[in-house]
């Protein structure tokens, strides 16, 4: 059985993102995307949250399991007897940083290598970062984002203009 473990923040989960997950489902006998911790970043939605928009998002792909994980990437993959960690690569841009990642996770262990899938070319200029601020100003995410996920941004970015306007 060959497993895949797809890593990311997913803040929120963008159609990018199910794009890449569906197309590693098809090579993979098992996909487990994972919801990990950059700790770069500080999310809008908690682990939580962005578990269950990822599950409503693939649920109709029976070999895609989600998880949340806190700690080293290659730790993980070697708990899930995982053959390989997906990661997408839109454009020339994305290669850099995921070359690192890349070759440090090698580093950490030679036993798990990355695979790199390219999404859609429709979705090569989306990121988690523009959607959550097309929402936070009103504008419309439907294309970029599933419903569901669109319906939570909405929720969310409501209560942080509320909170804010608290302050
Ligand atoms: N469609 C749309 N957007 C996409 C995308 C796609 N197919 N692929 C990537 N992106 C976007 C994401 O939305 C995200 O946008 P944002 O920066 O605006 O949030 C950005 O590209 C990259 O994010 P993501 O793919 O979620 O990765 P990340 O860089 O946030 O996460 C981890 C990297 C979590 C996998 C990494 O930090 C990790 O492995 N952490 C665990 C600890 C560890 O082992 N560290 C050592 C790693 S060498």
């Amino acid at each position: 059985m060959k497993i895949a473990i797809y890593p990311g923040t997913f803040d929120p989960v963008t159609n990018g993102h199910v794009d890449v997950a569906k197309r590693a489902a098809e090579l993979f006998d098992k996909v487990i995307v994972c919801v990990a911790v950059n700790t770069l970043k500080e999310p809008l939605f908690t682990g939580a949250e962005r578990v269950s928009m990822i599950r409503e998002s693939v649920k109709e792909i029976k070999n895609i399991e989600v998880e949340e994980f806190e700690g080293l990437l290659v730790d993980y993959a070697k708990k899930k007897n995982a053959d390989a960690i997906v990661r997408g690569l839109r454009a020339v841009s994305d290669f850099e940083y995921e070359f690192q990642m890349a070759l440090t996770n090698r580093k950490l262990s030679a036993e798990v290598d990355t695979i790199f899938l390219m999404p859609h070319e429709k979705y090569t200029y989306l990121n988690s970062t523009i959607v959550r601020e097309i929402a936070t100003f009103g504008g419309d995410v439907s294309e970029f984002v599933p419903e569901h996920v669109k319906n939570e941004l909405i929720k969310k970015v409501g209560n942080v203009r509320t909170n804010r306007r608290r302050k």
